[in-house]
């Protein structure tokens, strides 16, 4: 979503404040700006397109000078992707300035009374309405006026304001919309992410929810909107350089392919008690009685999320025997869900900002469910919400495709289940055995990385056809869905992914001469099922790229085209058969010559409904 970088200090900020807004490009947005106070005088740059614009036309306009100021990529809520609707907003009374993350709920009527104030409005945005609101209350107190605003506000919020009258202060608050500040010597950042702020400092501390900040060269002095003095906890960012760094490669989805095996081994470390059979999950410990005693896992999330969750089900029901269901967290939150007594809610997320699955983690809890998280961002909102959860330790996720986070879900929610299972159903040799198979898995990856100009010569075969199938049975069914996404979201090929018996009942009649149908075809218990499925495509024209185990040769005969991957448990096999789903998706991508990193009307993580 939007992306907010804010300086305070002694340098001048445009370079460094535009380079922390690189780092958030991944994010997705439409438009971009950025303001200063130079002598007493808040001046506003602004560009739809990209960074580079914004970069260009301060170029023709004149760069930036101060050292106080914001700037902001925006992804269009309320009003269109235009100049005026981009942010930085001001008000037309105070010279007041602001950049938003979030959508303010009420701003209609907001709207309307300060119309009647005599407020005249340029742009369409909820933001624009915050700022005159501040500008309207601010009597010589920006942090004061900033509260004020923001107690009549309802909806979500991270902003940064500041004010030509108070020329070294910026005012930061937060609700729904993360912001981190970044502590240096006499300069502050803040930020809506810490990869923004890690170059400049690693100290840091993260507002919470209705927190106010007051930061001046000079130090910071954090409330509530209700100016409740608060303490935060100054921390160490736990974010690498490199990780959020190309590195040689040409993307950052690229990269993050190529990353899974050392993700996975992250995943992995400290967690095998292979000796007597227990994984060993600290974050659990506290709810160790609650989760023995659960009946029933309901596991949340959206998108790449939602397919980890769904593999999550057949691993809960296998592994440890307790009933399971994914679902939507965007249809959960506004069903009225049965929540049994020991219900389990596991909230999966590689950002832990997605709005869906936090209110629908919320409305479990309130339900009475214990809340799991299985999430990627340390600290992240859900995360916090959770009552216990387990971390994906994957390493940042940049790409706005997500890859290696959906291999670290599927393996957490796998070492979840078995550290259920293994004190419920499951024998210390079962799972020993299991976790052996694990600890083969990043090498097995290797191999799989290892054929990617295989792959990518058999997707230029394919890469003009506008509609593809992805087709899978038990574990591999929501690979399926996977696939079609990763393929649809970076290469805007239609593509529908379903369980591969589901085709006779209705999208058969789409195959045609050539259709790509892509079939997850691996060794397991449907493996003569899936045979049945590729012929039925087979005799209707269609042309079959098989993900497949190696030595199936068998395959050959039915298949055009087959991407191998190792042997292994059917519970794990999603881990290796999305890989060459990954990969496919990233060369037909790039063949078709798309900005694979930033796909249109994409936003990293989707912090609004
Ligand atoms: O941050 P989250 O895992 O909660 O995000 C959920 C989805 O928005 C996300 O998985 C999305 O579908 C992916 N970017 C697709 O690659």
């Amino acid at each position: 979503m939007c992306g907010i970088v804010a300086y305070v200090g002694s340098k001048q900020c445009q370079q460094l404040m535009l380079e922390g807004l690189k780092r958030l490009e991944y994010r997705g947005y439409d438009s971009a700006g950025i303001a200063t106070i130079d002598h007493g005088k808040i001046r506003v740059v602004k560009t739809i397109g990209r960074v580079a614009n914004l970069e260009d036309k301060l170029e023709t306009v004149g760069a930036m000078r101060g050292t106080i100021g914001m700037c902001h990529t925006r992804w269009a809520t309320h009003g269109g992707v235009t100049d005026f609707n981009a942010h930085p907003h001001t008000d037309d009374k105070s010279g007041i300035c602001i950049i938003h993350n979030g959508i303010i709920e009420n701003y209609a009527s907001l709207k309307t009374y300060l119309e009647e104030k005599g407020h005249r409005f340029v742009s369409q945005t909820d933001t624009e309405v915050l700022a005159m609101l501040i500008g309207e209350l601010y009597d010589g107190d920006l942090e004061a006026a900033v509260q004020a605003a923001l107690r009549e506000c309802t909806g979500a919020y991270g902003i940064v304001v500041m004010c030509e009258r108070e020329p070294e202060t910026l005012v930061a608050a937060r609700k729904g919309s993360p912001l981190m500040v970044g502590v240096g010597d006499g300069e502050f950042l803040v930020a809506s992410d810490g990869s923004a702020i890690i170059s400049h400092t690693s100290q840091a501390f993260a507002l919470e929810d209705y927190q106010v900040v007051k930061i001046t060269p000079q130090g910071f002095r954090t409330s509530t909107i209700h100016n409740v003095p608060v303490t935060p906890k100054v921390q160490q960012l736990e974010i690498e350089l490199e990780e959020i760094e190309l590195g040689g490669y040409s993307h950052f989805m690229q990269k993050e392919i190529f990353e899974q095996p050392k993700a996975l081994r992250n995943t992995f470390r400290g967690r095998f008690g292979i000796e007597d059979g227990r994984v060993v999950l600290g974050g659990l410990a506290d709810h160790a009685k609650e989760l023995v005693k659960a009946k029933r896992v309901v596991l949340l999330g959206q998108g790449t999320a939602l397919h980890a969750a769904m593999i999550g089900r057949y691993l809960f029901e296998d592994l440890a025997k307790i009933p399971a269901t994914s679902e939507f967290s965007s249809e959960f939150r506004y069903r009225n869900p049965m929540i049994e007594e020991n219900t389990v809610a596991i909230a999966v997320s590689q950002s832990g900002e997605t709005a869906d699955t936090l209110a629908a983690l919320i409305e479990a809890k309130d339900r009475g469910a214990l809340a799991l998280g299985v999430i990627n961002v340390v600290g992240s909102t859900i995360a916090r919400e959770t009552d216990a959860g387990v971390y994906l330790r994957v390493g940042p996720e940049i790409g706005v495709a997500s890859t290696k986070a959906f291999v670290g879900q599927v393996a957490a929610l796998t070492l979840v289940a078995m550290w259920m299972g293994r004190r419920r159903y499951m024998s210390a040799d079962q799972c020993s055995s299991l976790m052996k198979s694990f600890e083969q898995i990043p090498e097995k990856i290797e191999r799989v990385l290892a054929t990617d100009e295989h792959i990518k010569k058999v997707t230029q075969k394919y890469v003009d056809r506008e509609n593809w199938l992805f087709l899978g049975r038990g574990y591999n069914y929501p690979t399926a869905l996977e696939g079609a996404l990763k393929l649809k979201e970076i290469s805007y090929i239609h593509a529908e992914g379903m369980p591969a018996a589901e085709m006779k009942h209705g999208p058969i009649a789409l195959i045609n001469e050539g259709m790509p149908a892509v079939f997850i075809a691996n060794r397991g218990r449907q493996y003569e099922k899936v045979m049945s499925n590729i012929q039925e495509v087979r005799a209707r024209g269609g042309h079959v790229i098989a993900v497949a185990t190696e030595g199936d040769e068998n395959i050959r005969k039915y298949a055009e085209d087959v991407f191998y991957v190792p042997d292994i448990e059917e519970p794990l096999s999603p881990i290796l058969t999305v890989v060459p789903l990954q990969l496919m998706a990233y060369h037909a991508a790039v063949l078709r010559g798309h900005d694979v990193d930033k796909p249109r009307n994409l936003a990293k993580s989707v912090t609004v409904e």
